[in-house]
C-alpha cells in the first residue's frame, strides 16, 4: 500500500453581504452580525510531507505574504497536529490568488484549506464541524472559510449558521495597489465612533441580520440584495484610504445594483445584474484607473475542499 505524500486543498475567498460592527468586548474584538457569501476567487494549498513544518508562496502578490512561523498556515498545521497527537510534519505551498489583505479572508483561506488537507494528508477523518473548531482558535473568518456558501456569522464572526441562498450572484471585485490592516480598520471605527458621540456614550446595538437582506438572498433577487448590503465598517476604511470614494463612484455610475466595502477594505465588491454587466463593470473600473485591478467572480461556491490539480483545473 502507497502511502500519501502530498495532498491539494482549495479554499474561497469571501465578502461580506453585511457587516454590524458591535461593541469591543474585553478580549479585543468587536461583537459582530454578518453575512457571509463565499466567492470564486481560489488559492490552492499543497501540503507534503516534510521533516519540519515550513511555507513556500507563489501566485499574486506573493512577495507580500509573511512566511514561517508568521503564516497562519503554519499555525493551522501545527494546532492540528498537536491536538491529535500527529508526530509528523509538512511543508505548505500556498497559490495565491486572493488579494492580501484586501478584506476577502485570504489568509483565512489559506488556513481553512490547510486544515482541509492535513486531515486527509494525516488520514484524521474529522468533520467539518470539528474542523471549524480548530479553525475558530487560527482566526475568525476561518471557520466559514471551511463552512463555504451563504451563513450569519455572530459572536467575533466564527459562530456560523447557513442560510439558504437562491440563484447565483455576479461579482465584480475592484482591487487597491495597497491593502489595509483588519485590526487598524476596526481601530479607526472605533475613533470614529468616539469622535461622533463623544467619550462614554453607549456602545452601538447589535440587532438580528437585516430582514431585507437575508429575504433579498432566499429569493435570489439581486436588485433587492444590492439595496440592502451594508458594512459598518465602510467610514473606517475610506477615512484610512480616501480613494476608495472614487472606486464606488465609478461602479455607481456604471449601473451596480450595489457596492459594499469587503470586509475591512479595502476591495469593494459591486453587484451586477449578469455576466454581461459584470464584464461592463469590470471594464469601467479597470479603464478608470482608480482600482489596481478588477475580477469577476460568482457566489456563493463551497468551502475548503480537497482539489485534485490534475483533475478539477
Ligand atoms: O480573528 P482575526 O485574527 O482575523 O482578527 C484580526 C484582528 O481584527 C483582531 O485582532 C481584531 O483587532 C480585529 N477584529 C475585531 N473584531 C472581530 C474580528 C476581528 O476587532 N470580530
Amino acid at each position: 500500500m502507497s502511502i500519501v505524500q502530498q495532498v491539494t486543498a482549495r479554499a474561497a475567498a469571501k465578502v461580506n453581504l453585511e457587516l454590524a460592527v458591535g461593541p469591543l468586548r474585553p478580549d479585543g474584538y468587536h461583537e459582530l452580525s454578518t453575512v457571509f457569501q463565499a466567492v470564486g476567487l481560489y488559492d490552492d494549498v499543497t501540503v507534503t510531507a516534510a521533516d519540519e513544518f515550513s511555507c513556500v508562496v507563489e501566485g499574486r502578490q506573493a512577495d507580500e505574504v509573511p512566511l514561517g512561523e508568521d503564516n497562519l498556515v503554519v499555525k493551522a498545521a501545527r494546532r492540528l497536529a498537536t491536538l491529535h497527537d500527529v508526530d509528523r510534519a509538512v511543508t505548505i505551498a500556498i497559490r495565491k490568488d486572493i488579494p492580501v489583505a484586501g478584506g476577502m479572508a485570504g489568509g483565512s483561506a489559506d488556513a481553512a484549506a490547510t486544515l482541509v488537507a492535513c486531515d486527509a494528508l494525516w488520514g484524521l477523518g474529522l468533520s467539518k464541524e470539528e474542523l471549524c473548531a480548530v479553525g475558530a482558535e487560527l482566526g475568525s473568518d476561518v471557520p466559514f472559510s471551511i463552512l463555504g456558501g451563504t451563513a450569519v456569522g455572530t459572536g467575533r464572526g466564527e459562530k456560523l449558521a447557513p442560510v439558504l441562498a437562491r440563484g447565483t450572484y455576479h461579482w465584480v471585485f475592484a482591487f487597491s495597489a495597497e491593502g489595509l490592516s483588519t485590526p487598524a480598520v476596526f481601530a479607526e471605527c472605533d475613533r470614529l465612533r468616539a469622535e461622533h458621540h463623544g467619550p462614554g456614550a453607549s456602545d452601538p446595538e447589535l440587532g438580528q441580520s437585516d430582514v431585507d437582506l437575508l429575504a433579498a438572498v432566499r429569493s435570489g433577487d439581486a436588485a433587492r440584495l444590492g439595496a440592502a448590503l451594508r458594512n459598518d465598517l465602510t467610514d473606517a476604511a475610506l477615512s484610512l484610504q480616501p480613494s476608495l470614494r472614487e472606486t464606488l463612484e465609478i461602479g455607481h455610475e456604471c449601473g451596480a445594483l450595489g457596492q459594499v466595502v469587503s470586509g475591512s477594505g479595502p476591495t469593494i465588491a459591486f453587484l451586477a445584474s449578469d455576466h454581461e454587466h459584470a464584464l461592463d463593470l469590470a471594464v469601467a473600473l479597470t479603464a478608470s484607473g482608480v482600482a489596481a485591478d478588477a475580477r469577476r467572480a460568482h457566489g456563493p461556491v463551497a468551502g475548503a475542499r480537497l482539489f485534485s490539480p490534475a483533475r478539477d483545473s
